[in-house]
């Protein structure tokens, strides 16, 4: 929305600013289910409860900040993603997003598989009782210790990188005496509308290997050639918070063409295709997501048709949504501390987190909503900045906002959409201490992952 289409009224309307916003809303107490984990709603009270327990006994038990995590929506969305997709695809989520013992746990539970992306996840997933098969180990530059570990394990694919790397799992698994399956990851060159450092298949990046000048055919030429390793498949991601499935068909249908020149020149259909994760979420009510089933349906309307046309037989097709998963399921809960009203300027409201606990406003530029949710207010919205506690003025969480002129230090404000990349991102910037991921369901509420404390801190600082 424009700023001319912002309404007169609010304090500091006529501010200058650089972000958009759009106008408030007519009653700022409703909670837009878009972008609320689905078990969020105001009481008559006029406080907010997730999974039926009020924000403010939450606060009172875990403290402030902290990420509230809606577990029932999360297993709701692992199963609308699996039953998307059905029994002849894979849904593997990714496990950057958010990962915990307890988030394995559950992925298991709903039939889910795993991307991990570092040692730290493998060990995450096989702790919590992850079955090795049912991972995929991701990475532009996995180490030696790495890859060997997740050869020994036995995952049940690796997405190959780089040319070394294929060279590098194929000599690990022998010396291990194994077969490893392997997926060879391309980049397609399409350019994701999405932020650039977030986008992953244009060729100038880092990732995967060019389709461009026949380089992921000669990856393919030299895979099939190696001993030790087993290629199963081709693999895009092509990158994050995307919203058009425009950049998916590009991608679906130029791995489906190289399918077809690997068919054509070494005699083998390869059985699988990965294409990625990136799906976007609401973050604010202007952002509409599609539904699991969409996706699904336009993914493997297109798969099917190139594959008809290129009379190949259409391979197992799986995707590795986090976002779309954990995203929407978890909101980040603040105290408001101090408030400054800057005449003509702006409002600045500060919480008691930040970019330690919320990277993604300073490093993405990224849109968020927030709420006051320890109250009820009528009073006239206000156009706010929600700021951190650490010493940086890009410390921001909100940029552009509308809470009631009559916030004041004490209340308890909430971000949703928090549940991805944020406790995965956070920091101990200034020496926060990065708050605790809480499931709460059916009224229960647990620490999956607890509160760092200052003798963590002071535990790694080893003189
Ligand atoms: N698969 C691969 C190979 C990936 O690299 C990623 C994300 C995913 C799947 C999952 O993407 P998702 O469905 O969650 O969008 N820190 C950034 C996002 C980085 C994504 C990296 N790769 C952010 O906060 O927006």
């Amino acid at each position: 929305m424009s700023r001319s289409a912002h309404p007169a009224g609010p304090r500091h309307a006529d501010v200058l600013t650089e972000g958009h916003y759009a106008a408030p809303p007519a009653d700022l107490n409703v909670l837009d289910e878009k972008v609320w984990a689905r078990t969020v709603s105001r009481n008559d009270d006029g406080a907010v409860t997730v999974g039926g327990i009020e924000v403010t006994r939450l606060a009172e038990e875990f403290g402030t900040p902290a990420y509230f995590l809606d577990e029932s929506d999360f297993r709701a969305r692992c199963r609308a993603w699996a039953d998307a997709f059905g029994p002849g695809a894979d849904v593997f989520y990714a496990g950057k997003a958010f990962l915990s013992r307890a988030v394995v746990r559950w992925l298991k539970e709903e039939g889910l598989n795993l991307d991990v992306c570092s040692g730290g996840e493998l060990t995450t997933a096989l702790d919590a009782g992850m079955p090795a098969e049912r991972i995929a180990f991701h990475g532009n530059n996995k180490t030696v210790a790495e890859i060997e570990r997740a050869v020994q394990v036995g995952v049940g694919r690796i997405v190959l990188d780089s040319f070394q790397e294929i060279v590098r799992v194929s000599h690990i698994a022998q010396r291990l005496g194994k077969r490893q399956r392997v997926q060879i990851r391309v980049t397609v060159g399409v350019e994701a509308h999405t932020h650039e450092f977030i986008a992953t298949a244009h060729e100038d990046q880092k990732f995967g290997i060019a389709l461009a000048g026949g380089q992921a055919a000669e990856a393919v030429r030299r895979a099939l050639t190696l001993d030790g390793i087993e290629l199963i498949g081709i693999h895009s991601h092509i990158g994050s918070q995307i919203f058009d499935m425009a950049g998916f068909e590009v991608s679906a249908r130029r791995v489906v063409q190289l399918l077809a020149e690997v068919r054509d020149e070494h005699g083998v259909e390869l059985p699988e295709i990965d294409l990625g994760g990136g799906l976007g979420i609401a973050y604010t009510s202007d952002d509409d997501p599609r539904e699991p089933h969409e996706i699904a349906k336009a993914l493997g309307d297109i798969v099917t048709r190139e594959c008809e046309a290129a009379g190949l037989a259409t391979p197992r097709i799986s995707v590795e949504p986090g976002r779309a998963i954990v995203g929407p399921t978890a909101f980040t809960l603040y105290e408001v501390g101090t408030i400054k009203h800057l005449e003509g300027l702006r409002t600045y409201v500060s919480v008691d987190g930040g970019m330690s606990d919320n990277i993604r406003t300073a490093l993405y530029d990224a849109e968020y909503s927030v709420a006051l949710v320890s109250r009820r207010s009528d009073a006239e919205p206000m156009l706010v900045r929600v700021v951190g506690k650490h010493c940086e003025s890009g410390d921001i969480v909100v940029k552009d906002a509308f809470l009631p002129s009559d916030l004041a230090p004490g209340d308890l404000i909430a971000v949703p959409a928090t549940g991805a990349y944020c406790r995965s991102m956070a920091s101990n910037y200034n020496h926060a201490l990065r708050p605790p991921v809480v499931a709460v369901r059916d009224g229960e509420a647990r620490e999956i992952v607890r509160r760092e404390t200052e003798e963590d801190l002071l535990r790694l600082d080893v003189g």
